[in-house]
């Protein structure tokens, strides 16, 4: 085993050694950036298809007596998205890019390659690759709370104050516009105000008997196109008589059942 020589020094020991041709300097290759970025105006380069190809990345080895050939492999891919051509170092994506994966960094991913030379032993050199992904409206907003209880006695109609997030950026997160998703529930039941860009206020029009409801919630985000979610929030309509809460146990009605249904099931749940 010899010890490797550091680029830099191998250049100019190269040069002195042609004159005196000692011949088993083993050199270091070097990518010819240490530092290869990627952030174009790619608006698409997190929706990128797979089998794109990013960049080609070449590497020398500045062995000029030893006729080496430079192969090239992934060092560090931490998603496993990358691919590298060994012999023409050619980088195309094995996955689609997510900015939102948790092996991304302020929407930069780092992978690193390797140039290894046909020496014996080989010599390695190592290149790194940015990739500044840009955002797109990929994620759908999500509510929370998805439970909440209120009597069937309140006097205050306010049931809960719901939030939303969305794991994209501005502008593909909020404002959200919040719904009830109407095909599916009794008119004059429920209603949803917005109090910020954020948050709404569900609250009941009139009381309802104590059971179970399930109120499919709409939440739209900011991006062009946007992105919708429904979801269903579990409201509990409890009893609250001589200040023991008493909630029902049973599952929940759906408002999905066709409103004559719904009506008679309410009529059920008097009796
Ligand atoms: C890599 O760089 C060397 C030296 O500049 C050049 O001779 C070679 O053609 C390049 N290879 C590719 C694939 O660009
Ligand atoms: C490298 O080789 C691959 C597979 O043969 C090819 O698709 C790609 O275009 C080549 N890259 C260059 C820069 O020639
Ligand atoms: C919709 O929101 C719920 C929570 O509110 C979440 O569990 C679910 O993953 C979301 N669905 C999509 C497609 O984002
Ligand atoms: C009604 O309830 C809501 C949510 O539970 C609460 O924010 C609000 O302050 C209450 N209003 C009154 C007048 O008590
Ligand atoms: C939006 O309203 C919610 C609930 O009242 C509150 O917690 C939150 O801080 C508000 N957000 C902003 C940006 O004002």
């Amino acid at each position: 085993m010899q010890p490797r020589t550091p680029l830099v020094l191998c250049v100019l020991l190269s040069q002195v050694l042609l004159l005196t041709s000692a011949e088993d300097l083993d050199c270091t290759p070097g990518f010819q950036q240490k530092v290869f970025h990627i952030n174009q105006p790619a608006e698409f380069i997190e929706d990128l298809s797979v089998g794109s190809v990013l960049l080609t990345v070449n590497a020398t080895d500045p062995d000029s007596l030893q006729h080496q050939t430079i192969r090239y492999s992934v060092y560090k891919d931490p998603a496993g998205w990358l691919n590298i051509n060994p012999i023409n170092g050619t980088v195309d994506t094995t996955a689609v890019l997510d900015r939102e994966s948790p092996f991304v960094d302020n929407s930069v991913y780092t992978a690193l390659f390797l140039a290894i030379d046909s020496g014996n032993p080989p010599a390695t050199g190592t290149g790194t690759l940015l990739i500044t992904l840009e955002d797109v409206n990929d994620n759908a907003p999500f509510i929370y709370p998805t439970v909440a209880e209120v009597c069937d006695d309140a006097k205050n109609l306010s049931v809960v104050i719901l939030g939303a997030s969305d794991k994209d950026l501005h502008p593909n997160t909020d404002p959200f516009k919040f719904e009830i998703h109407k095909q599916a529930v009794p008119d004059k039941v429920w209603k949803i105000s917005k109090i910020n860009n954020t948050h709404a206020l569900v609250s009941l029009l009139q009381n309802l008997n104590k059971a179970n409801y399930n109120l499919p919630i709409m939440v739209t985000d900011s991006g062009k196109p946007p992105m919708t979610n429904i979801t269903d929030l579990r409201v509990q309509v409890c009893s609250c008589r001589n200040s023991k809460v008493d909630c029902n146990a049973a599952g929940a009605l759906r408002f999905s059942l066709p409103s004559v249904l719904l009506l008679s099931l309410f009529s059920l749940a008097c009796l």
